[in-house]
């Protein structure tokens, strides 16, 4: 079976000359829920931005669905990205002049493919946005918003979706209900997610969580609890030394 991604050796040193990934090598099967975490600046964001597409390795190889991304030019990946690739930010990213439900058909106005109102209502409605789909995200809870980003990451039904601390916003109620959602993305409709998460609660959701520490893997752990989590972070120091 294609792994969903494939990361082969990521470097990335930024201009200024920070290393943030110093050699990442890993898979993520389709149909998996894994978490990353590692300290303040280990390189997880950069691991992310890197995979998904929104930017380049100063060296190594990012593969989606079995396609190199980091083969071809900015135009055929940035169009690669949008049909295959989805993404959650902290901050949600959603465009304040669009409604709910012309914020989730924007990917598929972007990617060229037919803005399909029947499956983006479908999306919102097992989403619990059934009713806000003439909303602006600005009469939506923080909890909603995400909710709206994670239906806009859905509609292509990419081959898989980043989501850089998607609760990190969030007040506890909303995030186990986002977290919830992305269990059900996996689980039930078969999506692959990376999460990225400072959180051991939240890393508790996923199938497995691997260790980021100083821009390089520091170990995994498979069926993760809080606990186990949190004392593996407290001695990332000592792995990675
Ligand atoms: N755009 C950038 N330019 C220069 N340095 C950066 C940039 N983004 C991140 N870094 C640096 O790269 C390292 C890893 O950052 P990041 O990937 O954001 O870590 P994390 O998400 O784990 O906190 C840090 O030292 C950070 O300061
Ligand atoms: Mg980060």
């Amino acid at each position: 079976m294609t792994d969903a991604v494939r990361l082969e050796s990521l470097h990335k040193t930024y201009d200024g000359g920070v290393t943030a990934l110093g050699g990442v090598t890993a898979t993520f099967a389709a149909g998996s829920f894994t978490a990353v975490m590692g300290p303040s600046g280990s390189g997880k964001s950069t691991l992310l931005q890197c995979a998904a597409g929104l930017d380049r390795p100063t060296s190594g190889r990012v593969f989606i669905d079995g396609t190199e991304l980091t083969a071809v030019k900015d135009t055929p990946m940035t169009k690669f990205r949008r049909r295959r690739v989805g993404f959650v930010f902290q901050d949600y990213n959603l465009l304040p002049a669009l409604t709910v439900e012309q914020n989730v058909l924007l990917p598929l106005r972007l990617a060229g493919l037919r803005a399909d109102r029947a499956r983006c209502r479908s999306v919102l409605g097992q989403l619990g946005l059934g009713e806000r789909l003439h909303d602006r995200p600005e009469k939506l809870s923080g909890g909603q918003r995400q909710r709206v980003a994670i239906g806009r990451a859905l509609v292509t039904e990419p081959a898989v979706i980043f989501a850089d601390e998607p609760t990190g916003a969030l007040d506890l109620r909303s995030a186990r209900e986002v977290l919830t959602l992305l269990r059900a993305v996996v689980h039930e409709h078969g999506r692959t997610v990376v999460m990225v998460t400072h959180d051991p609660t939240a890393a508790a959701y996923a199938d497995s969580v691997l260790f980021l520490a100083d821009g390089c893997l520091a170990g995994a752990l498979s069926a993760p609890t809080a606990d186990a989590v949190a004392e593996r972070l407290a001695h990332l120091g000592e792995v990675a030394a």
